[in-house]
């Protein structure tokens, strides 16, 4: 971990996720983002964010392939809470030669394309959106899956150069259930039909009951392959 990665770590410790999440914002302000995707992690992350005011800019990737339950609570939140939320669209011309090339769903043929479609959707998109800023917060939770376990709250993102922060790493899916009904927070309908992890629309699916919860995500692929670059450098074992 690097020294500002550390520092972080001593400076968040023992505070509340929001507390945390102001505490950064004063620290960086105009260099720190959060990363939506509108799961009920990323939901509980944008109401601390919205309803407190607190200055982080939220942002998501929109790969073009996100399901319409996506849509729609992206723009019920915007309604809600009468913020933006920015979005962050792939290179035109990258998407055309790639779906002229291998048609509209390569990634079901490899995992090499299945990387490339998640390249130049969501990293390429990602690196734009990160440029320039020191902190990066995200929904992550340890309990996800295996490898995320092993990942800590606060980490240094060495190719993004910037310090990656995930205020609820600690909480249980039940924890975050509770906190979303107690302040009624929109979340993805998908949630109550058996996806507890929402991505892109063909890469989902979902999930029955004692899968883990990553078990829709790209589900025809070998599990240690199974992240999509996003948080991948940190995370992945190879
Ligand atoms: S992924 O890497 O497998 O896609 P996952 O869906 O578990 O990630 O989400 C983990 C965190 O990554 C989210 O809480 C969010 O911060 C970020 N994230 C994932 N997908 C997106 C997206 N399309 N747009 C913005 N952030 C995203
Ligand atoms: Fe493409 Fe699927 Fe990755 Fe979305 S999750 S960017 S559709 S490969």
């Amino acid at each position: 971990m690097s020294k500002s990665a550390e520092n972080i770590k001593q400076l968040t410790t023992g505070l509340e996720p929001v507390e945390a999440l102001a505490k950064l914002a004063e620290l960086f302000p105009g260099e720190i983002v959060f990363s939506t995707s509108f799961g009920w992690e990323d939901q509980v992350i944008t109401h601390m964010i919205f309803a407190n005011n607190l200055p982080i800019k939220v942002f998501t990737l929109e790969t073009g392939r996100i399901f319409p339950e996506t849509y729609y609570v992206w723009n019920r939140t915007m309604e809600i809470y009468g913020q933006p939320i920015y979005a962050y669209y792939p290179q035109h011309a990258a998407v055309e030669q790639m779906v002229n090339a291998k048609g509209p769903n390569s990634f079901y043929e490899s995992v090499e394309n299945r990387k490339e479609c998640c390249g130049i959707r969501k990293v390429e998109p990602l690196s734009r959106a990160l440029n320039g800023n020191k902190c990066w917060i995200t929904g992550i939770r340890a309990e996800q899956s295996v490898n995320r376990a092993d990942m800590h709250n606060v980490e240094w993102d060495e190719q993004h150069n910037l310090v990656k922060f995930h205020p609820i790493f600690s909480w249980t899916l039940d924890e975050v259930k509770e906190y979303v009904k107690k302040y009624n927070i929109p979340y993805n309908t998908l949630h109550d039909r058996g996806f507890p992890s929402i991505g892109c629309q063909p890469c989902t699916r979902a999930i029955k009951e004692g899968e883990d919860f990553r078990a829709g995500r790209w589900w025809w692929e070998d599990q240690s392959k199974k992240e999509c670059g996003l948080h991948e450098l940190i995370i992945d074992n190879k």
